[in-house]
């Protein structure tokens, strides 16, 4: 394991998620993973953040407001059998990480693991969280990506990143 300040590789991971890193989440026991492509690396409050952006209706968001955290994975590695499975399911209705056989270890500084596999890792806790608000949305994304009806925005995640690391 080699520690990495949390811009390390800043370009490359911010490649990999635009296609797929991972976001892992814990409570009570259970892990769960699903696919992100969408989020934030930056600096805000002098901290160093990761700005996660989940819909109301995953699982995984319902996990984070119970824990405050989670962590998330650049792969530097082929996951993509991996990423078929935890960006289409929900750990709702099954065990991701059994049917997609990824395995998990212990985080140095939150209780949320992290994914076992090559690639950057950040250790994350939510420090301000924040819904979208359709009225302040530019029409075309709401067009494009929103259905007023179901009302499944997503909901901007803060967090500070207390650890980062790469596995090999
Ligand atoms: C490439 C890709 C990127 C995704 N990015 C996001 C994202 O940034 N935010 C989000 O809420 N869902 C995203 N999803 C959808 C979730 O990964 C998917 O709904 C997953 O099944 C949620 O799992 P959960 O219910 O166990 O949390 C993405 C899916 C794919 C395939």
């Amino acid at each position: 394991m080699q520690t990495v300040p949390f811009n390390f590789n800043a370009g490359k991971n911010l490649e990999i998620l635009s296609k797929t890193a991972f976001l892992t989440t814990y409570h009570m026991g259970k892990t769960n993973v699903m696919v992100t492509a969408w989020g934030g690396l930056g600096v805000m409050w002098k901290m160093p953040v990761f700005v996660a952006m989940i819909r109301k209706s995953r699982y995984s968001y319902s996990l984070i407001e119970k824990t405050h955290e989670f962590t998330v994975t650049f792969p530097y590695a082929d996951l993509s059998k991996a990423a078929e499975i935890c960006g289409h399911y929900s750990g709702r209705d099954i065990n991701k990480l059994e049917k997609s056989g990824l395995s998990t270890r212990a985080a140095r500084k939150i209780n949320t693991p992290v994914l076992d596999v090559p690639g950057m890792h950040l250790e994350c806790t939510v420090i301000y969280a924040r819904p979208m608000s359709a009225e302040k949305l530019d029409p075309a994304i709401q067009e494009l990506w929103y259905d007023r009806q179901s009302n499944d925005y997503h909901v901007f995640f803060v967090a500070q990143i207390v650890d980062s690391y790469i596995l090999p």
